[in-house]
């Protein structure tokens, strides 16, 4: 890995990254389930993508908040994630997906940093690593 905290640009805050991903989950379409859901992530460049869950009758196609941002964040070129805050209205802080948390560590850096956050105000950050050990990625296809 090259030396990426040389480039890594802090443009916002991690409440202020709640507060995008806050307002993000406002936007969400979440009729079947009514559990509406907000991302909000910060690239190593610096720039900000959001994304809410977007739900479907056929329910097989929802697509989850943090998938949705990072394919925003992907589709304009942002390769790295140095934070992805996630937010619902549960008392139990809603943690990513499995498959948003393989979608995350496709984009991951070393440190990056999952936060959890409700609309009561608490919060919990992780590692990506720590939510997803062992992960399956490119290193495992570099077969020479
Ligand atoms: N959901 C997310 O958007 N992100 C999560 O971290 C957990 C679940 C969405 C998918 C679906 O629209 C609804 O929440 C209920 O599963």
């Amino acid at each position: 890995m090259e030396n990426e905290a040389e480039n890594i640009r802090l443009t916002v805050t991690d409440d202020e990254l709640i507060e995008m991903a806050r307002e993000a989950r406002l936007a969400a379409h979440a009729p079947y389930s009514n559990f509406e859901v907000g991302a909000a992530l910060l690239t190593s460049d610096g720039r900000v993508y959001t994304g809410c869950n977007i739900e479907n009758s056929t329910y097989s196609l929802t697509m989850c908040a943090e998938r949705v941002a990072v394919f925003k964040a992907v589709s304009e070129g942002a390769k790295k994630i140095l934070k992805i805050a996630v937010v619902a209205d549960h008392e139990k802080l809603t943690p990513p997906c499995g498959c948003c948390r393989q979608m995350i560590w496709e984009f991951s850096m070393e440190d990056t940093e999952v936060i959890l956050a409700n609309l009561r105000g608490d919060v919990q950050k992780f590692p990506i690593k720590e939510l997803f050990p062992r992960a399956f990625d490119s290193s495992w296809l570099q077969l020479s």
